[in-house]
């Protein structure tokens, strides 16, 4: 199998008035492509800190992260634009849909600003309507339930077939029973398409579903599972 991440001695801080705070120090970790992988650790350990480096949202950091084995520091911001575009998707706790589009027009959106292919409505549509979305697609966001909002952001994030999810919090804003519906549809979806799944969850029962486990304390990430 080939490696889809390698990260060696990432440090984060935050200048904070004067004062550095560190995040975590000198984390190595390699995974896989087709690899499902969670992150715990308690409130402010820096799960989403984390996230947002591995999505490239975040350049600001000591170390070396290489993505697909480019070293994504070396990237032009078009080249890191088109990547994360292309090749990653992103699924967060408050879905972040745009309340002025609707629902196929949010979902087609990424898609849209990545390529200049015509055919983003239909894949839209087809992904709606595998996630039992068909009869919402001209629904603007505010008119739908948490879950299905989320099932949006989730279509959302896989309009461009990307290779790497990342999920933070997928579920944390959703009732139980939408919490297990949603993790489980959208963790089967994953394996049966071979996706990369990065996921940082509160819930212990959600993280034991991944291959591995990894834990952040102490200002490091150790493999528990
Ligand atoms: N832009 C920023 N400037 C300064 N500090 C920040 C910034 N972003 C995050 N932090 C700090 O970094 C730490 C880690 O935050 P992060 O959001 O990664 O935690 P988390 O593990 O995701 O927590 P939670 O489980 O609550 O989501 C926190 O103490 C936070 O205050
Ligand atoms: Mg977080």
């Amino acid at each position: 199998m080939s490696q889809i991440i390698n990260i060696y001695n990432l440090s984060k801080s935050f200048s904070v008035s004067n004062n550095n705070l560190v995040i975590f120090k000198n984390l190595s970790i390699t995974l896989e492509l087709g690899a499902i992988v969670s992150i715990i650790g308690p409130s402010g350990t820096g799960k989403s800190t984390f996230l947002n480096i591995l999505g490239l949202l975040d350049r600001e950091y000591l170390g070396e992260y290489e993505y697909k084995n480019k070293n994504t520091k070396k990237l032009t911001k078009s080249e890191l634009n088109y990547t994360r575009g292309s090749s990653i998707g992103f699924v967060h706790q408050f879905f972040h849909l745009i309340p002025e589009l609707n629902v196929i027009e949010n979902v087609m959106l990424p898609y849209l600003i990545n390529t200049n292919k015509s055919d983003g409505y239909l894949l839209a549509k087809n992904l709606l309507e595998l996630f039992g979305l068909k009869d919402r697609i001209t629904f603007k966001p505010i008119k739908l339930s948490g879950g299905e909002q989320q099932r949006v952001a989730i279509a959302r994030s896989l309009i461009n077939d990307p290779d790497l999810l990342l999920a933070d919090e997928m579920t944390g804003n959703l009732d139980e029973y939408t919490a297990n519906e949603i993790f489980s549809f959208f963790l089967n979806y994953v394996k049966k398409n071979n996706k990369t799944l990065i996921y940082a969850t509160h819930n212990n029962e959600y993280a034991n579903k991944a291959d591995s486990v990894f834990k952040f304390s102490n200002l490091s990430l150790n493999k528990i599972k």
